[in-house]
């Protein structure tokens, strides 16, 4: 079986997805982890972004590897480099190019051949696995949203303000609307879940729910 969660940054998708995996007992695959480690591994190996052939190589040639959170490059633990600024301020040139898009959906298909699986991120619903049996369209209000990265983040950035961290992510949100491919959209046939009020027990529940009842009715039908 196959569970997408897409929805805007912040709206809680990858604690949301691993938490569903764990308690479904499914694999769980952060889609954006991928895209941050490919960005990554292109700035260390200093392959040129308009370069389009290495790119590809580069694509082609990585072993990547999802062990619940932790992410491996060619066996090297980058859990936490794949975080940094310079790597989301570089995110778009891997998830605007079309060619590189492909070949990642194609991976991501491949991985989720075999076996149940929650996967996460922005087109899993829409372009990765459009016939998935359970589709979530994850969604929370801005404000929400901001206030919950806004207390992530004081701790190591006191001066942070409410305010900028609803900038930032009204520009991020726009960026993800406008992407030339792989744009972040309400997959069709998905079931719409608002976390602002619930919390992410109470999330994990509810969209868990909604797998099992999808599972009981696929079985029935058979
Ligand atoms: O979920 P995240 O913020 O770690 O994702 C990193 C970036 O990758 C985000 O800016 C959007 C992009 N992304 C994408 O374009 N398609 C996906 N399936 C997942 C992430």
């Amino acid at each position: 079986m196959i569970v997408t969660i897409d929805g805007p940054a912040g709206a809680g998708k990858s604690s949301l997805a691993r938490d569903l995996a764990r308690k479904l007992g499914f694999r769980f695959l952060n889609t954006g982890a991928m895209y941050r480690a490919v960005v990554l591994a292109a700035l260390e190996r200093q392959v040129p972004w308009d370069d389009q052939l290495q790119l590809e190589q580069l694509v082609d040639q990585l072993q990547l590897e999802f062990r619940d959170e932790t992410v491996l490059i060619d066996g090297r633990d980058v859990t936490d480099p794949i975080r940094s600024p310079e790597v989301s301020a570089a995110i778009h040139f891997v998830a605007d190019n079309a060619r590189i898009r492909r070949r990642l959906i194609q991976w991501q298909r491949e991985w989720a051949a075999c076996g149940d699986v929650v996967t996460e991120g922005r087109d899993q619903g829409t372009d990765a696995f459009p016939d998935a049996d359970c589709k979530i369209f994850l969604i929370a209000s801005p404000e929400v949203r901001a206030e919950r990265r806004w207390r992530q983040l004081r701790q190591q950035q006191p001066d942070l303000t409410l305010e900028q961290v609803l900038a930032d992510q009204q520009l991020r949100d726009q960026r993800d609307i406008d992407r030339p491919c792989g744009g972040l959209r309400e997959p069709k046939g998905s079931f719409r879940v608002s976390t602002d009020e619930m919390s992410l027990a109470e999330a994990v529940d509810h969209v868990a729910r909604i797998v099992l009842e999808i599972q009981a009715r696929t079985a029935h039908e058979a």
